[in-house]
């Protein structure tokens, strides 16, 4: 953990948060002496608020790291880390996070667990309800409110996992390789889908995933790391406009940004999907 202060209100730790994301010179180390491991290596960046970034990076560069540590999950070892005018200094609440495994309750339906969030914070039910339903809509899943996880393919249940990250309406959403275990097809669709919940809700959106066609598909930006320890090699703008179609992959300006994010893996040996 960075350094504490005495007020607790100048953390972005537990309350809401606004504005850019800056990162100064951020480094981590596991451990010390000889078996330390050097994850991550002064990284300074920013990211406006609204941004969608994607992060490639070969397996073990320190990417999960990286937003743990935005997140105020980890501490660094280095650097320092802001969320608009608030240093990072213990868990940041105003993120929505997705991970690989959509962590749903078995035990309870859908809508209920995307209303999860609203018991845990006390939001007024009501009002958490109907964004719910609306959050489900968005996502094409409205239908199945009543039905269980267990019930449900892969794909729709990370839909219901972004449904229940986003219902606080937080200003952050932070995906871990969301889409790393659904068939190529699903994934094609939540792609579409992500890119445009991103833009409906104004979320700033950190998506860390191996697909090069789907960093660049969804983000506005795709920041490409090298391998151990973790430092960035790459940081593309991606300016297509918005609502895009899958078929935006076939064109040569898409396969031309692909194609640079290869290279750099090629370069260094590091290849990813
Ligand atoms: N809690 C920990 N203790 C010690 N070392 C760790 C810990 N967590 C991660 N590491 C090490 O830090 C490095 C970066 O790990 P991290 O999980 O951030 O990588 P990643 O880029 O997310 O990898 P992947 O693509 O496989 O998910 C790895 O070498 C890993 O072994
Ligand atoms: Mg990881």
């Amino acid at each position: 953990m960075t350094e504490q202060t005495a007020h607790p209100s100048p953390a972005a730790s537990g309350s809401a948060t606004n504005g850019a994301i800056v990162l100064d010179q951020v480094g981590k180390t596991y451990g010390s002496g000889e078996g330390a491991v050097e994850a991550i290596r002064s990284i300074s960046l920013t990211f406006a608020q609204g941004q969608s970034v994607a992060i490639v990076g070969p397996s073990g560069c320190g990417k999960s790291t990286l937003m743990r540590m935005i997140a105020g999950l980890d501490d660094l070892t280095a650097g320092s880390i802001r969320i608009g005018d608030r240093q990072v200094t213990g868990p940041v609440r105003d993120i929505g996070v997705v991970f690989q495994r959509d962590l749903l309750l078995d035990w309870r339906s859908v809508l209920d667990n995307v209303l999860l969030p609203a018991e845990i914070r006390g939001m007024d039910m009501a009002a958490a309800s109907k964004r719910a339903m609306a959050l489900l809509e968005e996502l094409d899943v409205a239908g199945f409110a009543k039905h269980y996880p267990w019930q449900l393919s892969g794909g729709m249940r990370q839909r219901v996992a972004i449904a229940r990250a986003l219902l606080p309406s937080p200003h952050l959403m932070f995906l871990d390789e969301p889409f790393s275990a659904l068939d190529a097809m699903t994934r094609d669709q939540m792609n579409v889908l992500l890119q445009q919940i991103q833009a409906a809700e104004h979320v700033t959106t950190l998506l860390i995933t191996h697909s090069i066609l789907e960093a660049v598909f969804v983000a506005d930006r795709v920041l490409v790391m090298s391998g151990r320890p973790g430092a960035i090699l790459d940081d593309i703008t991606v300016d297509f406009p918005r609502p895009r179609k899958l078929e935006l992959r076939e064109t040569p300006a898409f396969t031309a940004i692909v194609g640079r994010i290869r290279e750099q893996f090629v370069k260094t040996g590091d290849l990813v999907g």
